[in-house]
């Protein structure tokens, strides 16, 4: 029994009514980047983010990760997906064209996500491999990097889950 006043979860049909009739266009905003995957069902929980935020998903162009996404897709529309081909190159032609990019990583260097602002300007947010993190090279691309503060045992989270969280704050939706 519930009592009076008690929270009610929305049922789906509400929540379909509160939600856009189709997927968003390439607002070409915020670009979630996670540039060397290696696990199919993260880039499925990213995508899933990119939804609910409003941004962009850009992944390497290979034929497993089309695959992936296709496979992992759960929303009945997905978001926009942009292919690159050479990481390296891509993310430096975005910084010269005025992107700023932005990396998700444990890093002295890094800002607590607390302290990350909402995004002004397109903006590139790179995640790394699930092994072996964002590659040197392209730290020594971004313009700033961002840490999710840990307090417990593990020594970091689910690539997607980070991606997800720091989504959300560039999105100034937190
Ligand atoms: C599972 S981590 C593995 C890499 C990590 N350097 C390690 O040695 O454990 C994969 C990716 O998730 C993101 N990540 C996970 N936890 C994070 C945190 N607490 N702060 C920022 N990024 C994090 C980063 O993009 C990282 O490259």
């Amino acid at each position: 029994m519930t009592r009076p006043g008690s929270p009610r979860a929305r049922s789906r049909s509400e929540l379909r009514r509160q939600r856009r009739p189709d997927s968003h266009r390439c607002w070409d905003h915020l670009l979630l980047a996670p540039l060397w995957p290696l696990h199919d069902a993260n880039l499925g929980t990213l995508l899933r983010t990119c939804d609910a935020v409003g941004a962009c998903l850009a992944v390497p162009r290979e034929a497993w990760i089309q695959r992936a996404l296709e496979k992992g897709n759960t929303l009945r529309r997905r978001s926009c997906v942009h292919r690159v081909s050479e990481p390296l190159r891509w993310l430096d032609a975005q910084r010269r064209a005025g992107s700023r990019l932005v990396a998700v990583e444990l890093a002295d260097e890094a800002v607590r996500l607390g302290d990350l602002a909402a995004a002004r300007q397109r903006t590139v947010v790179l995640l790394g491999h699930e092994r072996d993190g964002v590659p040197p090279e392209a730290l020594a691309l971004v313009d700033e990097v961002v840490e999710i503060p840990m307090i417990g045992t593990g020594l970091s989270l689910n690539v997607a889950v980070a991606g997800s969280l720091v989504a959300y704050k560039l999105a100034g939706m937190l």
